[in-house]
């Protein structure tokens, strides 16, 4: 049976034309995006702006799931009503953030290690009590031209695997999200390569350590130029190399792949994964879990006191990401915001 939930859960979260909103951001995460505003960031401001985000009207017609911060999963909207039960009545799936940041791995210069796992068991029971479905767990690797070590890579595996089974065993769906990050000048080959002996790694240490493919998601990079590289690659080679990449190392019992946004800019995080759905069918959904390419024209647009205009510009972003779910979504489409 909980087995079963699993699976429909993890099913759920990449329903045709779905895909999940990252509103997770740490408290100095989310700082920094208020100070990109002029925003002060207060706990009232915070619980204010995820309210917007929670409460527009029809979103959830796109939208499958949130994942929240700590401390978002004990507020409230304005009417009493706490944030995991609101989202569960308008039919999305609340998660979780559990790790608790990527800090410097010991005798590895430059490379990170996600901590977080002492006492996940009972913080897990807890957000399953406060009504979490899913959590999620981010790694995070550099590249150089020697960097990330296999070190950095396999401690890293082992972690992701240990908080999957933690999750499975708690009823929670595991996003697994190992993020190779696109600073530098690197080319696509070799973010294809790096890509690869991550998800090799992580592949790896789940099977070892039991963990049910099928109630699990995985939130990966796409496989892009550095964001320095003279020569970039396009939409296309993005999405070819995407797939090549994927095909060889996520089994199909994954239900789902989960992108991150990475700091792509808006337009691109949708045309990059329009262009992949356009190449399919895939063994996998292929769907989304933006955190930025979702949150940043509604910022904007909010300023910390306009809520109908942060409203618009979050439905319309969620909606472009919907269409790119099935490969229908075109540039032009861009201009129903203005027209909204
Ligand atoms: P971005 O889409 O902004 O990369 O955020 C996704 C996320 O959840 C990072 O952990």
């Amino acid at each position: 049976m909980a087995a079963q939930e699993l699976d429909a859960t993890g099913r759920a979260l990449v329903a045709e034309g779905k895909g999940i909103l990252a509103a997770d951001e740490s408290d100095g995460t989310i700082k920094k995006r208020f100070d990109s505003i002029g925003v002060e960031s207060t706990e009232e401001k915070r619980r204010a702006y995820r309210e917007l985000l929670f409460t527009t009207e029809g979103v959830e017609e796109y939208i499958s799931g949130v994942i929240l911060f700590d401390e978002t999963i004990r507020q409230s909207a304005a009417d009493g009503t706490p944030f995991p039960k609101l989202l569960e009545s308008k039919g999305i799936i609340p998660g979780i953030k559990v790790d608790k940041g990527a800090k410097p791995l010991a005798l590895a210069e430059g490379e990170t290690i996600t901590e977080g796992l002492d006492g996940l068991r009972e913080r897990l029971a807890e957000y399953r009590e406060l009504g979490a479905r899913f959590a999620k767990w981010r790694a995070t690797y550099s590249i150089s031209d020697t960097l990330p070590s296999e070190y950095c890579m396999w401690t890293n595996a082992h972690a992701l695997a240990r908080y999957a089974a933690l999750c499975q065993e708690a009823g929670l769906v595991p996003i697994v999200e190992p993020e190779v990050l696109m600073d530098g000048d690197h080319t696509i080959e070799r973010s294809f390569h790096v890509t690869s002996r991550v998800l090799f790694a992580v592949f790896t240490e789940l099977a070892d350590q039991k963990v049910q493919l099928e109630g699990t998601l995985l939130k990966p990079n796409m496989v892009l130029s550095g964001y320095d590289a003279s020569e970039r690659a396009g939409a296309d080679e993005v999405a070819k190399e995407t797939i090549r990449c994927f095909k060889r190392h996520v089994p199909a019992a994954v239900p789902g792949i989960v992108f991150l946004s990475g700091g792509q800019s808006d337009e691109d995080a949708t045309a990059h994964l329009n262009a992949m759905n356009k190449l399919g069918p895939h063994p996998w959904q292929l769907s989304f879990s933006y955190g930025r390419a979702l949150q940043a024209a509604a910022l904007s647009a909010w300023a910390g006191e306009n809520v109908e205009a942060g409203q618009r510009a979050f439905y319309h972003r969620a909606k472009m990401n919907s269409a790119a779910r099935s490969g229908l979504y075109a540039p032009e489409m861009e201009r129903e915001a203005v027209s909204a």
